[in-house]
């Protein structure tokens, strides 16, 4: 069996409004020193999701520019899916790139991730789109570090802007060469920061400064997710370190390459 927990459920009706729960926010000063390493970092960031789901896609296309849907198009060339390829997206969110892979050659398309109100959102998304290539994506929950999956089951496991939220990547990138297929390749799309210093400072200030408010402000969050962004990705692994952790999951021909400029970097591996 491809995976354990496999009916697939549709969302029929608009999910509700965000929560805007009287909780602490997720990220505070303190926490934000140090992101990675805090031992309930698993939580705080399903606390944060839950928090902005509902406003997730539209503050993506607008503080992207509309590159985030250029991003996930490069990763579905490269990940150079096969007619009858099975395609595991983990941390799907919202299922923008389960989407993109749904509109290619893949046969089936299993979008996973573990805050429940984002799956909710792609599910009700599925269901708006009406068309015969979306109904080969099932959506399921499911942690990263414990895919429901079993072993070698899939072509191609994708995460996007994914990793740097997991408690532990080393992990779940070990689960990804876990259940793909020998000759798999495994796709990561993650921001970056840009390496030549006056676009990187450009960059600084549009992430730090501009972005929290404005993201803040049309998602009405409280959770502190738009400033956990620009902090979990500059405290995040180095590139090198990324591509480290793949050679050692036991995947090959392991190469990063830079998006718009050093902003986004899109990984691509292949299992022995
Ligand atoms: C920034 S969103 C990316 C969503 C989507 N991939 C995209 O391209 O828009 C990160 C997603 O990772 C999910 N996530 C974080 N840690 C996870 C984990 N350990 N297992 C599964 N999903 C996880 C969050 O729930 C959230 O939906």
């Amino acid at each position: 069996m491809l995976y354990r927990y496999g009916q697939r459920m549709s969302q029929s009706t608009p999910p509700k409004n965000d929560l805007k729960e009287a909780s602490p926010p997720a990220w505070d000063g303190q926490t934000l020193a140090d992101p990675h390493h805090q031992s309930d970092k698993a939580d705080r960031v399903r606390q944060m999701f839950t928090s902005i789901a509902g406003s997730y896609d539209l503050n993506n296309r607008v503080h992207s520019f509309l590159l985030d849907q250029r991003w996930r198009k490069a990763a579905v060339k490269k990940a150079a899916v096969q007619a009858g390829d099975v395609v595991v997206d983990v941390a799907c969110g919202t299922g923008d790139l389960a989407e993109a892979f749904a509109a290619s050659h893949a046969s089936a398309v299993i979008g996973i991730d573990f805050t429940h109100a984002m799956l909710e959102r792609a599910r009700y998304r599925q269901h708006q789109l009406q068309d015969h290539r979306y109904s080969k994506l099932f959506y399921i929950e499911g942690d990263a570090m414990a895919l429901p999956l079993d072993d070698a089951c899939c072509d191609v496991v994708s995460i996007a802007f994914g990793l740097r939220n997991v408690q532990r990547p080393e992990a779940a990138i070990g689960e990804f060469a876990r259940v793909l297929r020998p000759g798999g390749r495994l796709v990561i799309l993650e921001f970056d920061r840009p390496r030549l210093a006056p676009i990187r400072w450009g960059h600084d200030l549009y992430t730090k400064v501009i972005m929290p408010r404005t993201a803040t402000w049309i998602s009405g969050d409280r959770s502190g997710a738009y400033r956990y962004l620009p902090r979990s990705v500059e405290t995040f692994l180095t590139r090198d370190r990324v591509v480290g952790l793949m050679q050692a999951a036991g995947l090959e021909e392991v190469a990063a390459k830079s998006l718009s400029g050093g902003i986004c970097a899109c990984y691509l591996g292949r299992k022995r």
